[in-house]
């Protein structure tokens, strides 16, 4: 043998499609994608989001038609947002049976219950007027254990709108024990929590804040959301949620953060999801409509990244185009 030719070669498996399809190691699956919807009260047509391309505020009917499609699809779940028409300072309409949520629950439910996993974003900030996740004390500050009274009854609501699973997205200390607590007193002992575990003060989010009309009207999240410098807090706020019922967790955003998922998959024994957020989405959107990028294979191979950190469940507003091509 010539004492230069490599005793290892790895490329033996790389040569042909079948080889590498044989020996891949991480697949993505339409039934692992769970698509956000974003449904406006009181608008007759869809309403674009400028920042991310190919995302509508929906109408009632127009959420219905995007969720039949994306059953149609074969994506594993929905994550409904509501943006009320009119904001108060205790966020009356994330609570309120007719608010348009719990409508658009009813609606799911009727059309898609069994085919497509039913969850709800379960947060204040895109109902109150100043555009935080809590009820606020005099002093300007989010109040924590007001919030919480505040989120069992948004649980309550959606759960007796139909609603699968919520995903307590606001950070409060203790949410995932006030939201299981007031469903298992109301006797929604089957609704399950997924808990926006670790949640960072992200600048990813930009674009959603659009989307959601959600954007703080006076200060910022740094006082609830965590810090993007802190790594070992995020398995303290998982643990805490998982010892507080939480039947799923979350990391968000997702791929400035995968060394966060990496590290929850391997210690945790809930499922692990995360969340692809408006500012990953609209970042590629723009790079791609530039021609900097390939779309289509850049969003699967983000895609891909996610799972071989360990995610579970992916959120992303691909949801049903990736779907669809991974079928
Ligand atoms: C809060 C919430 C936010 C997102 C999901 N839930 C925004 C925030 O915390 O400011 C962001 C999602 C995204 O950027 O795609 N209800």
């Amino acid at each position: 043998m010539n004492a230069h030719f490599p005793a290892a070669r790895p490329r033996r498996l790389r040569r042909t499609p079948a080889l590498r399809r044989l020996v891949a190691e991480t697949r993505v699956r339409p039934e692992e994608l769970i698509l956000p919807l974003f449904v406006k009260e009181g608008i007759g047509e869809p309403n674009p989001v400028a920042s991310m391309p190919g995302v509508v505020q929906h109408t009632r009917d127009s959420a219905r038609k995007a969720a039949q499609e994306a059953a149609e699809a074969g994506v594993g779940g929905l994550m409904l947002f509501g943006i009320p028409e009119f904001k108060d300072e205790r966020g009356s309409g994330a609570d309120d049976p007719g608010g348009v949520v719990q409508r658009s629950l009813r609606d799911l439910s009727a059309d898609l219950a069994g085919d497509i996993v039913i969850m709800a974003d379960l947060c204040l900030d895109e109902y109150t007027s100043h555009g935080h996740c809590g009820l606020l004390t005099p002093a300007g500050e989010v109040d924590n254990d007001a919030t919480l009274e505040r989120y069992a009854a948004v649980a309550i609501a959606q759960a007796a709108a139909g609603v699968e699973v919520v995903g307590p997205s606001g950070m409060m200390d203790g949410q995932v024990a006030a939201i299981r607590a007031a469903l298992d007193g109301a006797g929604y002992t089957d609704v399950a929590v997924l808990a926006y575990a670790a949640k960072y003060a992200s600048a990813f989010y930009g674009p959603f804040r659009e989307a959601a009309e959600g954007a703080p009207q006076f200060g910022d999240r740094n006082g609830y959301q965590q810090d993007p410098a802190n790594a070992v807090e995020a398995l303290r706020e998982v643990e805490l949620d998982i010892a507080e019922g939480a039947d799923m967790v979350m990391v968000k955003p997702g791929l400035a953060y995968l060394d966060i998922v990496a590290r929850i998959a391997e210690r945790v024994s809930v499922p692990v999801s995360a969340y692809q957020v408006s500012g990953e989405y609209a970042m590629i959107e723009a790079a791609a409509e530039k021609g900097w990028l390939d779309r289509e294979r850049v969003m699967l191979e983000t895609l891909l990244s996610y799972r071989r950190a360990g995610a579970g469940q992916i959120l992303t507003y691909w949801a049903t185009e990736a779907a669809r091509l991974l079928r």
